[in-house]
């Protein structure tokens, strides 16, 4: 197509009938993005969108999501099959590396993981330094911050070796962080990875192994792992990716980078939703009770909502929901339960909800969180871990948009703007005139 015939949506101020030309960004798929770099040199304005849920703040070619129909792809490969048909090392692979790999291609990958399983001696002094009840995720964002200042041979963010070093190092050390802040809340000793094991396996193994006694890892819970670990690996440009690459723009180190990212993640309305959801099944306390926890949550004063329910890009269904209900069944037929009263609370809610005009005119569907916490749960996870989890598996996804964000010839420091609302310009009175 001739640059004169590429779309373009016409903007006018109509107080002076100046206007400029968007061109219309098309990519593979999905929405396309009118282009207003230039709207402020042509009509001298702004435009406003908090929550940027309108929009498109880069290019990428990771991960794909149609909210309407219930898609979600990573390098093209939908949820669905990804989530049956591969593990999540062979996922890691493709969201750093653009395709999913050979079998050569994985088994050399896996090697290189497990060349950086283990934490640097020194750091485990770090885990001494917190409260025993220190939330899980303040020790993680803490330690995997001070990553930074062990790995100074790979810090050069203009060097491709160091971008893939580093990212190696995230992924691979993330369950050994993750593990040992559990163990240290319970006093229980740090146990070192066994690099025989899966990714998902080993990380069951330094969660609940103890050097006293053997310990065999089931492999339900490992394939259901590493399930979760699957379904939680990327999703587009949500909070905490857009965090970690707004603090990449700066040119910040990649560890400091997921940091942020950890950080962002553990708000209720994101990542912290799968624990928010365990602690609601537990303030309802019974099925009796759901009338009038539903009756709160559509109380616009009462700032009560149903965790585990809406989304803002899925507004149709949560395609990772279906596959985490799934798996749910599968974790609790294997562990025996079948009288869970948080699970009968939680199957009752999605009953009543899925069939309420409130959520259905809404169009909120349970989410990927709402399962996943009964099923970490019935693992024998303990809440506070969930978000931990969660972050465990999206650091793939934080460091696969890091790096492709580093690797565009255009990065440019993320700077949005604003509208104003304060006090116009005044004089400063000294303090002694002010009345
Ligand atoms: N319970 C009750 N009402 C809700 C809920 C909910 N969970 N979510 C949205 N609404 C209502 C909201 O009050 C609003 O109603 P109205 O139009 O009458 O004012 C309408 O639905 C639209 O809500 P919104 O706040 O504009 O939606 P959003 O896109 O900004 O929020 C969300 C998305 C995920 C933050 C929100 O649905 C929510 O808070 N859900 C509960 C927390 C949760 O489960 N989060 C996990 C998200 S999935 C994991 C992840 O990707 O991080």
């Amino acid at each position: 197509m001739s640059e004169a015939a590429k779309p373009t949506v016409t903007i006018t101020l109509d107080d002076t009938g100046k206007s400029t030309k968007a061109p219309l960004l098309s990519g593979t798929l999905g929405t396309p993005c009118a282009d207003i770099r230039k709207i402020y040199a042509d009509l001298g304005i702004f435009t406003f969108d908090p929550g940027y849920g309108e929009t498109g703040a880069c290019e990428s070619a990771i991960t794909y999501i149609d909210g309407d129909q219930g898609i979600l792809l990573h390098r093209g490969y939908p949820i669905e099959q990804l989530a049956t048909k591969s593990t999540y090392t062979e996922l890691c692979y493709a969201l750093l590396n653009g395709d999913m790999p050979t079998t050569a291609q994985h088994d050399a990958f896996v090697d290189e993981l497990k060349n950086h399983t283990m934490l640097h001696e020194q750091m485990r002094h770090f885990f001494n330094g917190f409260r025993r009840d220190a939330h899980p995720m303040s020790i993680l964002c803490g330690v995997v911050g001070a990553l930074s200042s062990f790995y100074h041979d790979s810090l050069d963010i203009n060097k491709p070796e160091h971008r893939s070093l580093s990212a190696l190092r995230l992924i691979a050390k993330m369950p050994t962080i993750a593990a040992y802040a559990y163990r240290y809340s319970f006093g229980f000793p740090f146990v070192y990875p066994r690099n025989d094991l899966g990714f998902a396996e080993n990380f069951l193994y330094m969660m609940f192994s103890m050097p006293s006694e053997p310990y065999e890892v089931s492999p339900v819970l490992a394939r259901a792992m590493d399930r979760i670990l699957i379904l939680h690996a990327d999703h587009e440009q949500n909070a905490s990716t857009s965090t970690v690459r707004l603090a990449g723009s700066t040119g910040a180190n990649p560890f400091a980078c997921i940091a942020a990212g950890i950080a962002a993640l553990w708000g209720p309305a994101h990542g912290g939703a799968n624990e928010a959801v365990l602690k609601m099944l537990d303030e309802i306390g019974s099925k009796d009770n759901i009338p009038d926890f539903i009756a709160k949550v559509k109380d616009k004063n009462s700032g009560v909502r149903l965790m585990g329910f809406g989304h803002r890009v899925y507004k149709n269904f949560d395609p990772r929901a279906k596959i985490m209900q799934q798996t749910c069944k599968e974790v609790l037929g294997e562990l025996g339960i079948t009288d869970d009263p948080q699970l009968e609370i939680a199957m009752e809610l999605e009953r009543i909800a899925l069939s309420d005009d409130y959520f259905v005119q809404r169009k909120l569907y349970p989410n990927v969180d709402f399962y996943s916490g009964i099923i970490l749960k019935a693992m024998g996870i303990p809440t506070s871990m969930f978000t931990v989890l969660f972050a465990m598996a999206r650091t793939v996804g934080w460091i696969s948009q890091w790096k492709e964000m580093v690797e565009e010839p255009t990065l440019r420091i993320g700077r949005p703007r604003q509208i104003y609302t304060g006090a116009p310009q005044r004089d400063l009175k000294p303090i002694a005139e002010r009345g």
